[in-house]
């Protein structure tokens, strides 16, 4: 063969050769982390519009049933599906599935409050940790929580899946509870960004909001998160912020979350289509959650007539799939399905021994000897409240109810009164599957005891324990009539326990298994102790029993106020109660369309404490079966904050763990300033009779700040500090001071819309 020729050969094949392998690399384009740049450039508009609207295409299906949500599979592109669920005390979805006997439980964790009555970061991550192995070895990518909107009301009906009252307690929180899911490679979402703080109409109320509280109170929370968490991703709101939906707010899905605090996942809509998917889609709200053809169709067309700018299309797509690129379902995790249900469940009756909060302990009524025979009241003695209801919920395997624990405790129950309360539990079941759907009884409502079985069961035994249950969730506040206040069987009852069993010189422990804040005020000189366990999850009746047996002392510390009684807190004039007829406002504009946060900054203790306005129990209060003392507090400031510490002793004849809240009393700067604010918290280890140990807080000059709306911008004034260590808000301990010789002040963006 002639040179020439096979020259010509060569080439030719040369050419085929690298014509072949582009289209092998172009049929072959598949994502990795390190290719998005190309695989978005070679994405066609539809596969990029449909990546923004979550669901799964026609006859599609999932691996895991029974989630609240995915995104799109671009299979082309070797883009997969991924898997959200909620959120927050576990992972919920079906526990059952057609083709297998095999369950899917989930394990019950303690709910938010009682996580943030623990007032331990560390705790919070360790139970985060176990819950995030169970979203990875369930084959989930990103679990809905945490849920962390403030408690401006305690009609909320979803306060149980928030922390607190406080914004700092709620994002230290929050950021740990992000860390320990996180650490599993699993995501999270902080939600619901933001001022979502009531459920009445949610998805069309308007939350009128001025700018500083929204700084100080209501975004607060979330900033901590995103920069200390660093959650994947976030879920806007369903409503208005300023008269504009928050999925639909560029000032805050961009210029407050993205620009300022620098956050680098995706935002995702909350469950339900919203009108103007083009105006979500242009301000920063990537994904549309649980995803509706009409969104991908709208998207579409406003690609096509350029209302959305390919930059903008590419800026989201870019976001998902660098979501994508981190879930184990796109790294080929093989998941068990099978995490370990038994180990978790250690681990949620540990963090429920540490967040339950003994409010009463008249003549150290408690600890128990533990062998007493008891008489054991109510009917959530038996049908135990773990959780609320809702997306909040999770589907466990069992719950233990007080009957359960306190036998296992040791405790002898009066047996013809346990039984008693079976065979109404037995009923109610009976009733519910009936009449399901139309239930005519509240569930829950207490039953009457007469007093004569009263006077009877005072005689033959030794103490009563009286379990009062409450149970919230999402879609519907609370009310005042039978919920915030006891029901009128409710207070017969605890009169007339309290009555028989005092004549008989014995006493009376009530137990409040509910998910939000009650009256007290009224009632609780009748109890000898109180225990507050809150909605503690499946293993929480046993973390009670533990208690009251001495088994465990109490550490937990409310992470909000008691008020004296509803109309205390400034917010209840704004929210939607009526006075008159005793529920929730329906159909009247105001606080339904629309809710004036009229109270500005003045939310629980900020108002109560400044205004000197007496409360039933201080937010940061608890009891414990031992006594500290604070001791030597050092503080050490400069133009960067602040480094203080502060000993705390066990002075008492049994070990425990003290929680020291950090208060501070800043200069007013020119602005009008609550009397304290907590900046920082601790709790110590363990400590025996005793012993002592030395915390340390450190906080900067910007958590110093306040902000001042006409400069827009957080402004820590000059001028002397007062530092109060507090075993409560009202209770502190010692205190020291610093002078902050410079004012600073740090500009924001005007980005939230006026009231
Ligand atoms: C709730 C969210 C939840 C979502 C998915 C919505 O109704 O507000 O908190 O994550 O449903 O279940």
């Amino acid at each position: 063969m002639k040179k020439t020729a096979y020259m010509t050969m060569l080439c030719l094949a040369g050419s085929l050769l690298v014509a072949t392998s582009t289209q092998a690399q172009t049929s072959k384009l598949v994502l990795r982390e390190d290719n998005i740049e190309e695989v978005v450039n070679a994405m066609t508009t539809e596969e990029k519009v449909t990546l923004l609207v979550g669901g799964l295409p026609e006859g599609f299906k999932s691996e895991v049933k029974g989630v609240a949500g995915h995104t799109r599979p671009i299979e082309r592109l070797g883009i997969p599906y991924t898997v959200l669920a909620d959120g927050p005390a576990g992972l919920r979805f079906n526990p059952t599935r057609e083709g297998t006997d095999q369950t899917f439980y989930c394990t019950g964790f303690p709910t938010s409050t009682l996580l943030a009555s623990s007032w331990d970061p560390e705790l919070v991550e360790t139970v985060t940790t176990a819950m995030g192995n169970e979203v990875l070895e369930y084959g989930v990518d990103v679990l809905l929580a945490p849920g962390m909107n403030i408690h401006r009301n305690p009609l909320c009906g979803r306060n149980f899946e928030y922390y607190s009252e406080d914004p700092v307690l709620s994002g230290k929180m929050a950021a740990a509870y992000v860390r320990g899911i996180q650490s599993n490679g699993v995501g999270t979402s902080a939600k619901h960004f933001a001022a979502n703080n009531q459920e009445t109409n949610r998805t069309e109320n308007d939350a009128r909001v001025s700018s500083r509280a929204l700084r100080e109170i209501y975004l607060k929370n979330f900033e901590i998160v995103i920069k200390e968490g660093k959650p994947w991703t976030v879920m806007s709101s369903y409503n208005a912020l300023n008269g504009e939906y928050t999925q639909q707010k560029q000032g805050l899905l961009t210029t407050v979350l993205r620009d300022e605090w620098g956050f680098d996942g995706i935002v995702m809509t909350d469950w339900g289509g919203k009108d103007n998917t083009v105006k979500s889609a242009k301000s920063g709200n990537d994904l549309m959650e649980p995803g509706y053809q009409m969104e991908i169709d709208r998207l579409m067309a406003a690609v096509k007539d350029g209302q959305i700018s390919q930059e903008e299309l590419d800026r989201n797509v870019r976001n998902l799939l660098n979501y994508i690129v981190k879930t184990p379902r796109f790294k080929g995790y093989k998941y068990s399905n099978k995490p370990n249900l038994k180990a978790h469940a250690q681990v949620a009756r540990q963090a429920a021994q540490e967040g339950i909060v003994l409010l009463k302990n008249d003549k150290s009524t408690l600890p128990m000897n533990g062998s007493e025979k008891v008489a054991l009241y109510g009917v959530t003695s038996v049908d135990f409240v773990p959780i609320g209801t809702g997306s909040g919920q999770v589907n466990t395997a069992y719950t233990v109810n007080m009957q359960q624990a306190m036998t296992e405790a040791g405790f002898t129950l009066d047996e013809h009164l346990a039984e008693f309360y079976r065979s109404i539990d037995a009923q109610e079941n009976a009733v519910d599957m009936m009449e399901r759907g139309r239930v005519t009884r509240r569930k829950h409502a207490e039953i009457a005891v007469s007093t004569k079985a009263i006077g009877l069961q005072a005689q033959a035994n030794d103490v009563a324990v009286v379990v009062i249950g409450r149970q919230a969730g999402e879609g519907e506040d609370r009310i005042l009539k039978d919920d915030f206040e006891l029901s009128a069987v409710e207070r017969e009852l605890l009169q007339n326990v309290a009555m028989a069993y005092h004549a008989q010189g014995k006493k009376m422990i009530v137990v409040l298994n509910i998910g939000g804040v009650i009256e007290t005020a009224s009632w609780k000189h009748l109890a000898d102790a109180i225990v507050l366990p809150w909605s503690p999850g499946q293993e929480g009746a046993h973390a009670v029993a533990d208690i009251l047996a001495g088994k465990v002392n109490p550490s937990g510390k409310l992470s909000m106020t008691f008020p004296v009684s509803y109309m205390d807190i400034p917010s209840s004039k704004n929210f939607p109660y009526d006075p008159t007829d005793r529920s929730p406002r329906r159909g009247t504009k105001r606080n339904v369309d629309f809710t004036e946060y009229e109270e500005g900054i003045w939310v629980g203790y900020r108002y109560f404490q400044t205004n000197d306005v007496e409360v039933s129990y201080p937010f940061g209060y608890g009891l414990s079966y031992t006594t500290f003392a604070y001791s030597k507090p050092t503080v050490k400031a400069d133009a960067n904050g602040f480094k203080a510490t502060v000993t705390v002793t066990n002075t008492g004849k049994v070990a425990g763990r003290e929680v020291v809240e950090l208060y501070v009393a800043t200069p007013a700067g020119g602005l009008e300033k609550p009397a304290r604010e907590l900046k920082a918290f601790g709790k110590t280890k363990m400590l025996a009779p005793g012993e002592s140990e030395t915390l340390t807080f450190n906080v900067s000059a910007y958590e110093l700040a306040s902000f001042n709306e006409d400069a827009s911008a957080w402004e820590t004034a000059s001028g002397n500090y007062q530092v109060l260590f507090g075993a409560s808000v009202t209770d502190i301990r010692c205190t020291s001071a610093f002078k902050m010789s410079k004012a600073q002040a740090w500009k924001v963006n005007d980005a939230l819309g006026k009231k």
